[in-house]
């Protein structure tokens, strides 16, 4: 009989454990907001949060579905102001075809160095 009684509260305190590990897991999966949300450290942004960052004084721009913030590096951009044409918007095609320069993809030293600007990605709809 004491056999059976230890065997239930056993089974008990696995059972609840598993739920309060549930709960704990549900209160850190943070509903989206309005346009962000974070989960595992990761920003998510909508093609509209990155079209409201679109001048020299704050350009953001996605590549590849990565969200860059490249505003402090307009300035020191080997291309001159042909990034600005990128802030705002899904910027892959230009930078990958650069029409306005040499019509080739960036290198890979210029590639090396968007992990600098990296902010986040684009949340699929
Ligand atoms: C998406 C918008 C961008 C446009 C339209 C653009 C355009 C250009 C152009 C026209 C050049 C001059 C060389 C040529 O004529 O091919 C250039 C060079 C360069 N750009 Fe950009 N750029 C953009 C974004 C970026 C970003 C985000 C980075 C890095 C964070 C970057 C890094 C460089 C570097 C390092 C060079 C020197 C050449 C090379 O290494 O490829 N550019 N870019």
């Amino acid at each position: 009989m004491i056999r059976f009684v230890l065997i239930g509260l056993i089974l008990a305190v696995i059972l609840s454990s598993g739920c309060s590990g549930q709960e704990a897991a549900a209160e850190n999966n943070e509903e989206p907001g309005e346009s962000t949300y974070t989960a595992e450290q990761v920003t998510f942004y909508t093609l509209e949060d990155v079209q409201a960052h679109s001048d020299q004084g704050d350009c953001w721009l996605v590549i590849e579905g990565k969200v860059y913030d490249v505003t402090p590096f307009i300035s020191s951009h080997p291309g001159g102001k042909a990034i600005l044409e990128g802030c705002g918007i899904d910027a892959t095609e230009l930078f990958e075809t650069r029409p306005m320069g040499s019509g080739t993809p960036h290198s890979d030293r210029a590639r090396d160095r968007l992990k600098e600007y990296y902010i986040g990605e684009i949340k699929e709809e």
